[in-house]
């Protein structure tokens, strides 16, 4: 059977929420692939267990990926550049930088009321983590994708972006801003090479709770539903895809709700 090759052999990527979930998933793919792969996250026990066994893999040694774990808070732009910093310093260059940090504040801080009774902790959180994170990450990462004349951003939306949440009102917020920033930055990246998009899933299997969510193909997604597209969007096989948001919902938004 003919395969796609990605050609991600020697290409270094910073992922966030690379820990678990998606990021993890992506994180492997690509270190699978040949990439050197700067993980970053703010659980750091959960990183330098995920980190080391992907260093450990026969498989991505075999491949030539690498992984550099990176304790990383994307609310703080000191984190931001250090993690930025790290991929220059210990790879050299910087070509990808995968967004996946991110959740639902009324759900991650678990606090289940309507918006007008959140604690304005909450509030924060889902604003810093879901908009000004990825905001922080891409302004540190992007000058050195400019320099080397060529880079790819990938935003992580949802369809909440698109409906909005009664309790989690700064998760849908946010990620409709980066319907908008994935247009931002690809318009300030396109006379230098730099390609920016975002993704935006349905629900996603990377907890149970998610099979409860409806869609039009009665079902959530496969993580690797989500990642293989965006690895193929973010690959030279993608180099016309910039400035959109792509929905990957299994037909959620179809549904009247
Ligand atoms: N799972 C879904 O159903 C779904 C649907 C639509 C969109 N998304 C989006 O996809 C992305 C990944 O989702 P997932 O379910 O794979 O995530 P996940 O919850 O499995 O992992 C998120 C990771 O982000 C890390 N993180 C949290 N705060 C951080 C911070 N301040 N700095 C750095 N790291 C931090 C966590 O420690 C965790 O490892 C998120 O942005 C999410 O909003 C997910």
């Amino acid at each position: 059977m003919k395969t796609i090759d990605l050609d991600y052999e020697n290409k270094v990527a910073v992922l966030t929420g690379a820990a678990s979930g998606m990021g993890l998933l992506a994180s492997k793919e690509l270190a699978a692939a040949g990439a050197k792969v700067v993980m970053c996250d703010v659980d750091a026990e959960a990183l330098e267990r995920e980190a080391s066994a992907l260093a450990a893999d026969p498989a991505v040694a075999r491949a030539g990926g690498e992984a550099a774990p990176c304790r990383c808070d994307v609310r703080r732009w000191e984190d931001a550049q250090a993690a930025a910093a790290l991929a220059l310093d210990r790879f050299g260059r910087l070509d990808l930088l995968f967004s996946f940090a991110g959740g639902n504040e009324a759900r991650v801080c678990k606090s289940p009321v309507p918006f007008y009774e959140q604690p304005r902790e909450v509030i924060d959180w889902g604003l810093d983590v879901n908009l000004r994170g990825p905001v922080y990450m891409a302004r540190a990462c992007m000058p050195a994708m400019v320099e080397q004349k060529s880079g790819v951003i990938c935003l992580l939306g949802s369809v909440t972006g698109f409906e909005g949440d009664g309790n989690g009102s700064m998760y849908g917020t946010a990620k409709s801003g980066l319907f908008n920033f994935a247009k931002g930055l690809a318009k300030a990246g396109a006379p230098h090479g730099v390609r920016a998009f975002c993704v935006s899933p349905g629900p996603v299997l990377t907890r149970p709770g998610m099979a409860n969510i409806k869609t039009l193909l009665g079902r959530a997604a496969d993580p690797s539903e989500i990642v293989d597209f965006l690895l193929y969007l973010a690959s030279g096989k993608g180099a016309f895809v910039t400035g959109s948001n792509h929905v990957v919902d299994g037909g959620r938004l179809c549904l009247s709700l």
